[in-house]
């Protein structure tokens, strides 16, 4: 393939993705509504803001300040998630498809009834159209002496994305409100130790800083990634072989700081961060997920991986026994030319706004040790993809190219 029509593949995937990656942030769109903040603060807290932020085809129910009665007193941080979750509509309800409801009345789920935590329909909410335009929200399960729940006003409205209404009051749904127990403490080294990774766990245990990294994200949305123990075994002599600061990396590189469960994970193919990412300045240390069958491949351009096992999936912790020790291209050569691939469908999530990935390449190559030895003995900060030849810089300068079209098209329309 030549370079031009390589050259436009490119484009071609980052035009998808810097499409697919247009997201929202929750967040700050409530931010921009003080009267909200008690409510928003409490959908950083229970991680649900990242979770909507995911989604697309949603409606979220908020209440003002004033209207917020009891929600969060006496209660754990998983009911109160189940009670907002509850104001989450998974369909899209702009104020004037609320006026326009056929016979003045539908039921939507929730992302509570998503969340399987929801026995029968209670999960729904009720939407109906009174005489003289007047608009209720009522939970499936709300007893018959709950007082109504109004449509106030519409906040914020993305067609067909994300709507935004305000409601008089918080919705009452006693199996939303049921209490859940905080989860009990997880102790990573244990988890890992009993089930297919038990020499990643010592591996993990014996760096200080990649542990309490790892421990310090396991409550607040993490996917760990372990390397089953035969693969570790066959890594060992290029793990020995790295610097203090590189070891840090490559364990960090096996957590994303977000909880995916295995259908999540497969859904949203695309490319995910790591810890190594946030951990270690300027260098990206991500890699593509991607559907593989009923599983998941995990490619870094140097190796691909597939995860082998579920070894918990809790929310908001899930850890899988993958494959291979993932080497990322910051420390190992990748693995072959850069062939173009499909687009890999851009993840749907905020955290894409990083640098996009290049074209990810086949991911059939199994030879483990097609990878060569570490590059960055030194622990110096030189880019080993940077040695490793001219295509990875170049495609990156390709990349950022681009995304300044990109951006220079998107300010001129
Ligand atoms: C969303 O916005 C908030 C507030 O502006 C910010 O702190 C947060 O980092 C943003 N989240 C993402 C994923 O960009
Ligand atoms: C919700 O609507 C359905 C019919 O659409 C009705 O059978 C049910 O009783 C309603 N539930 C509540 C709590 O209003
Ligand atoms: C976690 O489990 C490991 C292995 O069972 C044990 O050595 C360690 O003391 C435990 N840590 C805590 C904080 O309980
Ligand atoms: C890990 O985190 C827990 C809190 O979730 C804390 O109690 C524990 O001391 C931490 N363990 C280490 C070894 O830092
Ligand atoms: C370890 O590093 C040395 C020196 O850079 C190199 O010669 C050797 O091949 C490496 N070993 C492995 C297993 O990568």
């Amino acid at each position: 393939m030549d370079a031009r029509r390589r050259l436009c593949l490119v484009a071609a995937v980052l035009l998808a993705a810097a499409a697919a990656a247009e997201g929202y942030n929750i967040t700050k769109i409530l931010g921009e509504h003080p009267e909200y903040s008690q409510f928003n603060k409490l959908l950083t807290q229970t991680r649900l803001a990242a979770d909507i932020n995911k989604r697309r085809t949603i409606t979220v129910l908020v209440v003002a300040n004033g209207d917020m009665g009891a929600l969060a007193a006496g209660r754990t941080l998983q009911t109160i998630r189940h009670i907002l979750q509850m104001h989450v509509l998974v369909d899209y309800y702009g104020a004037k498809k609320l006026h326009q409801l056929a016979h003045g009345v539908t039921a939507s789920s929730s992302m509570f009834q998503e969340s399987g935590a929801a026995p029968g329909m209670s999960g729904y909410v009720n939407i109906t159209q009174h005489r003289g335009g007047h608009v209720t929200f009522t939970a499936e399960d709300a007893s018959d002496s709950a007082s109504p729940v109004s449509f106030v006003k519409s906040v914020k409205e993305i067609p067909y994305d994300l709507s935004v209404l305000q409601i008089s009051k918080v919705l009452s749904s006693p199996e939303a409100e049921a209490p859940v127990a905080a989860p009990a403490p997880v102790n990573i080294t244990e988890l890992l130790s009993k089930k297919y990774c038990k020499s990643f766990a010592g591996l993990l245990a014996a760096d200080a800083d990649a542990f309490s990294t790892v421990n310090a994200t396991k409550d607040n949305g993490l996917t760990l990634f372990c390397p089953v123990d035969a693969a570790v075994a066959s890594f060992m002599p290029k793990y020995k072989n790295l610097t203090a600061k590189a070891k840090t990396a490559i364990l960090l590189y096996h957590a994303v700081p977000d909880y995916y469960s295995l259908q999540l994970l497969t859904s949203n193919s695309g490319k995910v961060s790591t810890l190594a990412t946030s951990s270690v300045a300027k260098k990206d240390y991500s890699f593509d997920v991607s559907k593989d069958g009923e599983t998941a491949a995990l490619d870094t351009k140097v190796i691909t991986a597939s995860v082998t096992a579920t070894v918990k999936d809790d929310d908001p912790l899930a850890v899988y026994a993958v494959s291979k020790f993932l080497q990322p291209k910051e420390l190992f050569k990748v693995a072959k030319d850069l062939a173009p691939a499909p687009a890999p469908e851009g993840p749907k999530k905020k955290s894409s706004k990083k640098k996009p990935s290049a074209a990810s390449s086949p991911s059939d190559d199994d030879d483990d040790s097609a990878a060569d030895s570490p590059d960055d003995d030194s622990g110096s900060d030189v880019d080993a993809a940077d040695k490793a030849g001219a295509a990875p810089p170049m495609l990156a300068r390709w990349v950022t190219a681009a995304a300044a079209t990109v951006a220079a098209l998107a300010l001129a329309t």
